[in-house]
């Protein structure tokens, strides 16, 4: 009977309290890859993280930066280095913990928010609001309202640069495709920036061996820039 107030006074959850583990994020599908010391996703920046650097040049001073699903944080530790002060958002603990280990040892500073990115209000605006294989896990309903949260919560001049999985007849749906992930058709992130700058849109198709199962992906990466309040 006493557990519930003792975890409130100790602001723990039960289980932590039973088992010294939270649970809270554990279930993802990746926890078991980032708990391991080798980087799933390697510590090379994206792309796509290269692409947004590139077009901020060296104007990083005090610019700020939220990457969205972070995972082990190579882009978020690669932004970093770059000058932006970055918040990594990552619900899975394992994962935000990588990150933390990650800055520390390149030594570039990275705010980890451990958290789920359902629900969650950005905490003032950002110069760039990124997301780099993270935005399937919205479901369907919540996209509308995420995306304008994001635009909203973006300084006048700023990006916004996605990279999601699109739905191809032609694709089959990845061995490892969890069923909180939900597919996005070509054109969707076109629509959602339809009333910002397009500096970059494409749609590619890649190969991927996660899992250890080789498949392909269908993607669309977007980098548009707010012009107008
Ligand atoms: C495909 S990985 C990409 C990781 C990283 N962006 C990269 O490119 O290296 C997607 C990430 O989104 C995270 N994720 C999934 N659902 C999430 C949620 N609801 N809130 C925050 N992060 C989430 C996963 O834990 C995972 O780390």
């Amino acid at each position: 009977m006493l557990l519930p107030l003792l975890a409130k006074l100790l602001n723990v959850s039960i289980d932590y309290l039973l088992t010294g583990k939270s649970l809270i994020g554990q279930a993802g599908p990746y926890d078991a890859e980032y708990q391991k010391e080798e980087y799933y996703w390697g510590m090379q920046p994206s792309e796509l993280a290269e692409q947004v650097a590139g077009l901020a040049g060296n104007n990083t001073a005090n610019k700020r930066l939220l990457d969205i699903g972070s995972g082990e944080g190579r882009d978020a530790v690669y932004f970093a280095k770059y000058g932006f002060q970055v918040d990594a958002l990552e619900v899975s603990i394992p994962g935000a913990e990588k990150i933390r280990q990650y800055s520390q040892m390149s030594g570039y500073a990275v705010n980890v928010l451990q958290t789920d990115m359902i629900g969650y209000a950005p905490a003032g605006t950002y110069d760039v609001i990124y997301s780099h294989g993270s935005l399937q896990f919205l479901p369907l309903e919540q996209r509308q309202k995420h995306f304008d949260k994001y635009k909203q919560r973006t300084n006048v001049g700023g990006l916004n640069a996605h990279l999601v999985f699109v739905e191809k007849p032609f694709i089959p749906v990845a061995p490892d495709w969890e069923p909180n992930e939900f597919f996005y058709e070509s054109g969707d992130l076109a629509r959602y920036y339809h009333d910002w700058e397009i500096l970059r849109y494409e749609e590619s198709i890649i190969d991927c061996n996660s899992a250890g199962v080789p498949h392909r992906h269908a993607l669309n990466r977007i980098i548009a820039k707010k012009i107008k309040a």
